[in-house]
């Protein structure tokens, strides 16, 4: 299936739906992890759904946006249709949002660096991309090997930035699915940009 096509995402009513309909579809004996975290929203909003005993690994270096977030949107019009979202871009000065409990752990700096050296080899139950460029969402669909497997969740938080764009999460994802063979189902979806899958 080719993520691009849109026809075959099941589309929820509301932010409550598409999460509760989401974790129908988690392995409750697996951990979890949130690529893009900046202020702590959504990693809040998901550890409320974390089960019993797993953990909630939460990686970004807090200090926003390695590079500019360039996508486009076609048709192209006049020869440009871009969007930018600049470079530094969701700032936390470095800053990782506080949980009091030891079960949510933060890995501080880039994919690029952090997932190489992770010290964990288990399969994933639940992970929320929610980095923006599609460069990062490579590095952390490629760089997770194994972690990723038949049962793993993905929900991304910006696959599409509309109908056809280009520079979003779905481009790596495309890539992924294309070079590694992977077969997977839509689950659900909000609008074009909250999209999820389960790994089949
Ligand atoms: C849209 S924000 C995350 C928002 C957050 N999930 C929330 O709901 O509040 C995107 C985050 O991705 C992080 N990010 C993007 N690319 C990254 C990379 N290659 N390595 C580490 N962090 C990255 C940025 O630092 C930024 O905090």
């Amino acid at each position: 299936m080719d993520p691009l096509v849109e026809e075959g995402i099941p589309k929820q009513d509301g932010a409550k739906n598409y999460w509760s309909n989401i974790m129908r579809f988690v392995d409750p004996a697996l951990d979890w992890a949130e690529f893009g975290v900046a202020t702590g929203a959504s990693a809040r909003m998901l550890y409320g759904f974390l089960p019993k005993g797993r953990e909630f690994f939460l990686f970004d270096t807090f200090t926003g946006l390695p590079k500019d977030w360039v996508r486009a949107k076609e048709p192209i019009v006049d020869g440009v249709n871009a969007v930018m979202t600049p470079r530094g871009t969701f700032d936390c000065e470095g800053k990782a949002p506080a949980f009091a409990d030891p079960r949510v752990k933060v890995v501080k700096g880039l994919f690029e660096d952090t997932i190489p050296e992770w010290e964990y080899d288990k399969q994933l139950g639940f992970i929320h991309v929610d980095c923006d460029l599609a460069s990062s969402a490579r590095t952390v669909l490629f760089g997770l090997g194994e972690r990723i497997r038949k049962g793993t969740v993905i929900a991304f938080d910006e696959f599409f930035d509309g109908p056809n764009t280009h520079g979003c999460e779905v481009d790596a994802f495309r890539d992924y699915v294309k070079e590694k063979k992977v077969k997977f189902g839509y689950i659900g979806g909000i609008g074009t940009n909250m999209v999820s899958v389960v790994i089949l």
